[in-house]
């Protein structure tokens, strides 16, 4: 059968792929357009997506009837259309777990250069401004002894958590579901999200992007986070209000914020990136060798099972 993959991967899940079916790998590393992208899936029973995919009903279609799944290669996928997947009997997977640490450990990444200030620093030290050490220059935040915040306690959150417990930090957290077994094991605090607005000192987003999480953080709720607080999102742009975002920045009624994702990828707000406190980096949480390996096998073991007529072990519901 014929699989279709969107850009390049790493060769490992490729090769799984390649021991069984006719794998097409775009040949052009870059995201392809529409048009291209309906030509190119025409008459494959697999394709191998993309979060700058977007797989909807249009694309199925010209995909044809003989397509049985997408598997996307994210853990996220908002960029899918599941109700035109489901009423096209195609099944759509993803890839949990593999990139946990790789996201947790950006997010920290993230945050630590935003307490320190250590890109501001960078700038200012290549910039040659670096004449003497200074008593009060650049003064950041600690993380230990101060409140996390980790909106979504979902495999990635968690993960989050206990690297903050592991700094020093009183865990909080916002979910629908309350975790009591996780709550014990790393003496974690459910919250309301107002509440946990109210008393992080940093603030980790980690919810998917769905209706009801689109512009979950907005302009009111910078207004009650600490004037010392952080955010960090490595989740999905639109959770934020990035507008309202730079405001904040700019008015420095929170502290910074390190992202990793934005509202209108890859365009960014204007004037954020004329903030001083704010540190981004283009979607990269995931980008670890490891993880990414991760993601092709699972991208992968997902094809193979839809292949063989069994339920991928991913699927997304
Ligand atoms: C990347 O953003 C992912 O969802 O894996």
């Amino acid at each position: 059968m014929k699989v279709y993959i969107t850009r390049p991967i790493p060769q490992n899940g490729i090769a799984m792929l390649k021991k069984e079916h006719e794998v097409i790998v775009n040949p052009e590393d870059r995201v392809l357009s529409r048009e291209q992208l309906q030509q190119a899936v025409k008459g494959v029973e697999a394709i191998v997506s993309l979060v700058t995919d977007k797989v909807d009903g249009e694309l199925l279609d010209a995909a044809g009837p003989q397509l049985k799944i997408v598997a996307n290669y994210a853990v996220g996928y908002d960029n899918i259309d599941l109700i035109a997947a489901k009423e096209r009997n195609v099944l759509v997977s993803n890839t949990p777990e593999v990139l946990n640490e790789a996201v947790a450990e950006h997010a920290f990444a993230l945050l630590m250069a935003v307490a320190r200030r250590v890109v501001e620093a960078d700038r200012f030290t290549r910039a040659g401004r670096y004449k003497q050490w200074e008593p009060l220059g650049f003064l950041g935040i600690e993380l230990n002894g101060k409140t996390l915040g980790v909106m979504g306690l979902g495999r990635i959150g968690s993960r989050v958590a206990e690297i903050g417990k592991s700094f020093g930090m009183r865990v909080v957290y916002y979910d629908v579901k309350q975790n009591k077994e996780f709550e014990q094991s790393i003496g974690a605090q459910l919250l309301s999200k107002e509440e946990l607005l109210k008393a992080a000192d940093v603030v980790s987003v980690h919810v998917p992007l769905v209706e009801s999480t689109h512009h979950f953080i907005v302009g009111k709720d910078f207004a009650i986070m600490k004037d010392t607080a952080i955010l960090i999102n490595t989740s999905r742009g639109p959770v934020v209000d990035e507008n309202a975002l730079v405001e904040a920045l700019k008015t420095k009624i929170i502290f910074g914020a390190g992202l990793d994702v934005f509202e209108r990828e890859p365009e960014l707000t204007l004037g954020l990136a004329e903030c001083e406190n704010v540190v981004i980096t283009p979607h990269i949480a995931s980008a670890t060798t490891e993880a990414r390996e991760g993601m092709a096998r699972v991208a992968a073991e997902n094809v193979l099972a839809a292949l063989a007529g069994k339920i991928p072990p991913n699927l997304v519901k």
